[in-house]
């Protein structure tokens, strides 16, 4: 739990966000006032939240062509009317998530001054970067998290503190990358491509893969703030879990849903990489993180994706029948055109997009 000083909510601040390295040492300042209309975080629908889609990972990895099948299928529908889904059986051990959160925590309770050499050069390629905010250059709000932003492949970079934490998010890194490596697979088949067709065009072995960790300290006013605006993943999946608090939320059919994951599964959802590989039949969602004013929220995302230089775009298969909806772009060229663009210009995507004639 994080035992942020916070002054009375109510008072007006003097302070200036823009120098801040941390957001656990300072009261809701109006910069961080993100959502116009408090009502933004009520208008949530509980019943459609109910019906997200489970992916049982055993059986899309079955040896039992008939249940496979009938696993991509239901994949195939997941991520074509969702781009989201609860995985469960996914073999990552309980225990490593578990000890991967307390490492977390730890991390989060260093001296500022232990975190300082992690400071984000704002180069979206830099190994380690630790920082507040969303996208701290581009941003016309802040937004009350703080982060660290991990290149993990084909590389791994990490922070070397506290002891311990390199090694446990070495090895879960390892497993989601085992994870993903057969979703990508599944997804493959389940757009008709050849089993291996997304991970071999895109190199994904060798894929550029970044791991975000979240921490969202209480916020005394979470009504007037957010904690992530909304946006879409840059990768192909992004794997999230979260230390048991809740405060993620997903669009879905132009309503916000809460998402109360299930013990233990890994929350997946379809980023834009995927989004151009489909030419548009797999949408990469938009989400966003809400805050409390009770709990301390960790959360933890790897997105994979294409080697850096790859360019990616449709599949060619599927072009054989239909127009690209998107440019094919080398895969750091987008991280960088997403580093850029302003919040305001909505999605990364749309600037690969071909217009419509
Ligand atoms: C992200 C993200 C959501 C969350 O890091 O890209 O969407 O719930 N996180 O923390
Ligand atoms: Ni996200």
């Amino acid at each position: 739990m994080a035992s942020a000083p916070f002054i009375s909510s109510s008072e007006p601040t003097k302070v200036d966000a823009s120098n801040i390295s941390s957001i656990k040492a300072f009261p809701i300042p109006s910069s961080y006032h993100s959502l116009a209309e408090p009502d933004d975080i009520v208008d949530v629908t509980e019943e459609l939240a109910a019906s997200i889609p489970v992916i049982d990972f055993s059986l899309l990895t079955s040896d039992d062509l008939k249940i496979h099948t009938k696993a991509v299928h239901e994949l195939a529908k997941a991520c074509s009317e969702w781009g989201f889904f609860m995985l469960t059986n996914h073999g990552v051990p309980e225990s490593l998530m578990q000890e991967l959160m307390k490492k977390t925590h730890e991390f989060y309770n260093l001296p500022e001054e232990e975190k300082e050499e992690f400071g984000d050069d704002g180069d979206p390629l830099s190994p380690i970067r630790h920082g507040t905010s969303f996208h701290p250059p581009a941003e016309s709000f802040n937004y009350w998290r703080d982060y660290l932003k991990l290149l993990t492949s084909p590389q791994f970079s990490f922070p070397h503190k506290p002891p311990g934490y390199r090694e446990v998010a070495f090895e879960y890194n390892k497993k989601i990358n085992g994870v993903a490596r057969k979703l990508l697979q599944g997804i493959s088949e389940s757009l008709g491509l050849e089993s291996d067709s997304i991970i071999d065009s895109s190199d994904s072995d060798s894929g550029l893969h970044i791991m975000g960790v979240n921490f969202y300290p209480p916020c005394p006013q979470p009504h007037l703030a957010l904690g992530l605006p909304p946006h879409s993943d840059f990768g192909f999946l992004t794997f999230l879990i979260q230390n048991g608090i809740g405060g993620l939320q997903v669009k879905h059919e132009d309503k916000w849903l809460n998402v109360n994951p299930l013990p233990n599964c890994l929350v997946v959802n379809i980023g834009d990489q995927l989004e151009a590989v489909s030419n548009g039949r797999y949408g990469s969602v938009l989400h966003r993180a809400i805050l409390n004013n009770k709990d301390t929220r960790i959360s933890l995302v790897v997105v994979n994706g294409p080697a850096r230089d790859k360019e990616i775009g449709p599949a060619p298969e599927l072009l054989e029948k239909e127009k690209p909806l998107f440019k094919s772009i080398k895969y750091c060229d987008y991280l960088l055109v997403q580093q850029k663009s302003q919040l305001s210009d909505g999605r990364t995507l749309d600037q690969i997009r071909y217009s419509s004639q």
